[in-house]
């Protein structure tokens, strides 16, 4: 985790302290993760061992995290928010075990440990992103309704954010872009469905588990996202200019691959404007919470200023 004063800025209240409220936050989801995932002895237990080697490697937990802010940003509790902070996670953790096998970015490395398919190997690395993305929906099928959100709308909130035209359509649209030199608008359209598509439904989610109102939605959802495509802009530099060591996963590896990135396509200070300007943004769309959005706030900022 990243100190204090890696974590505050003019913009963010003195008085919150992100890294008191990240570790809490972050607990709070492993607990109610494991509560959730089969045990990993249930059989078959290479199944249920894979599923929970990369859900509980050590990944920053920041869907999650957006997912419980934007719940108390809008006067919601934790409990109600948090079998939908666990699924957005567990969609995540699938999307980054598909995304490192062979067939796709062949990366060795993931969360500071090799990837799900070079212990399980790729057969069992593929079904156990399978069964994290059918877990998510298990998990989301057995929360709470609200009076503005039925299951439906929270459902088709997950389904969309990950199905074909979004996470995946990104994910199509990365490895198509390999080797290309893709344009500005073709690269984000790209990190708008690869990235920011979670994240903004981590927010959405988040409010609609506290009952927000029309208003309250809409800007979560400029929020989260302009912080999603923040989030993919830092995620090319620290490609760049962090090391595997810092990041748990391998560095230099978009440079290898050609990847389409906006490092690549604008350079690294024009990358890190953008981000800024994103970041700029998504705070703007806070106004209407009138500073009871402290933790979304930090979470921007942070993730700004995060080094993996
Ligand atoms: C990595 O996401 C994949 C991207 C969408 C850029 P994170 O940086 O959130 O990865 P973890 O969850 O901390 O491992
Ligand atoms: C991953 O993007 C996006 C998804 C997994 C949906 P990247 O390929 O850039 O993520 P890293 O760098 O491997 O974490
Ligand atoms: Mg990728
Ligand atoms: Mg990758
Ligand atoms: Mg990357």
């Amino acid at each position: 985790m990243a100190t204090k004063s890696k974590r505050s800025s003019k913009r963010v209240a003195e008085s919150f302290d992100l890294n008191i409220w990240v570790d809490r936050q972050a607990r709070a989801v492993n607990q109610a993760l494991d509560k959730s995932l089969p045990k990993a002895k249930a059989k078959p237990a290479t199944m249920h061992e894979a599923m929970r080697y990369s859900l509980f490697a050590g990944g920053k937990r920041m869907r999650p995290a957006l997912v419980l802010a934007a719940a108390e940003a809008c006067g919601g509790e934790w409990d109600s928010a948090m079998p939908l902070a666990c699924a957005v996670e567990c969609i995540h953790t699938y999307s980054l075990i598909h995304d490192d096998l062979p067939a796709m970015d062949n990366d060795d490395f993931r969360r500071g440990k090799p990837t799900n398919h070079k212990v399980f190997g790729e057969g069992i690395a593929v079904l156990a992103g399978d069964a994290l993305l059918t877990q998510a929906f298990e998990i989301a099928a057995q929360c709470r309704s609200w009076p503005r959100y039925s299951h439906r709308d929270i459902v088709l909130e997950i389904a969309k954010a990950s199905g074909s035209l979004q996470l995946i359509a990104g994910q199509v649209a990365d490895l198509e872009g390999e080797g290309k030199s893709l344009s500005v608008p073709q690269l984000r359209y790209i990190h708008e469905r690869k990235t920011s598509a979670l994240l903004c439904c981590s927010t959405r989610l988040g409010g609609m588990s506290a009952n927000c109102t029309p208003r309250q939605l809409e800007a979560l959802t400029e929020f989260g996202y302009n912080v999603g495509l923040a989030f993919q802009v830092i995620d090319d530099i620290l490609d760049v200019t962090a090391t595997t060591e810092e990041l748990g996963k391998t560095a230099g590896k978009d440079l290898t691959a050609q990847k389409a990135t906006y490092p690549a396509i604008v350079g690294l200070p024009k990358s890190r404007k953008i981000a800024q300007q994103l970041t700029d943004t998504a705070f703007a769309a806070l106004k209407v919470f009138r500073g009871k959005a402290e933790a979304l706030e930090a979470l921007a900022d942070y993730l700004l200023k995060r080094k993996n």
